[in-house]
């Protein structure tokens, strides 16, 4: 097994820069990407996620914070779709993940998990791990890793 390679880090100082990091980062994904969240309550995830629902080209205001639902889809024209995953919500994450459907979200879209470290053995590869820091009342520091 390959170690992961740290791809990136960013800092945000606030809610509207989060998006804006999330805008870019969505802009670069494609059908087939797993983008693997983890980061405290309250750390960013979902503000991440609106901000790459937007970049991947759907709509972000259907991204509810927080979420209440496991999978969210979010279509994204051409017949794609960001899924946005909440597996906080899985009773056993581990176990219950395979049961999702991930397989068939990534051939028609990208897929983004948060709370991704409490199923970490089973996530998809390759991928990408974004980890969120809380560094200070409104800064985050965002850690992105490849996963082969
Ligand atoms: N730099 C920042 N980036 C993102 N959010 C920030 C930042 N500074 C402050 N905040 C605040 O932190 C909170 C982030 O909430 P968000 O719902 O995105 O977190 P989360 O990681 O999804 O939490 P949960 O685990 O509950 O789902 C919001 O209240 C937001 O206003
Ligand atoms: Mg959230």
């Amino acid at each position: 097994m390959t170690m992961p390679t740290i791809l990136k880090k960013f800092e945000t100082n606030s809610p509207e820069e989060t998006y804006a990091l999330g805008r870019r980062l969505g802009g670069e994904l494609a059908v087939g990407d797993c983008l693997a969240m983890t980061g405290d309550l309250g750390a960013g995830k979902t503000a991440l996620a609106r901000g790459l629902a937007e970049g991947f080209g759907a709509d972000p205001m259907l991204v509810s914070s927080p979420t209440y639902v496991l999978v969210q889809q979010y279509p994204a024209g051409d017949e794609r779709s960001l899924f946005h995953l909440d597996i906080h919500r899985l009773g056993a994450p581990e176990a219950e993940f395979d049961d999702l459907g991930v397989d068939e979200m990534l051939a028609e879209g990208a897929v983004v998990i948060e709370w991704a470290n409490l199923a970490t053995a089973v996530l998809p590869r390759p991928r990408k791990d974004i980890t969120i820091e809380i560094t200070g009342l409104t800064s985050r520091r965002f850690t992105i890793t490849a996963v082969e």
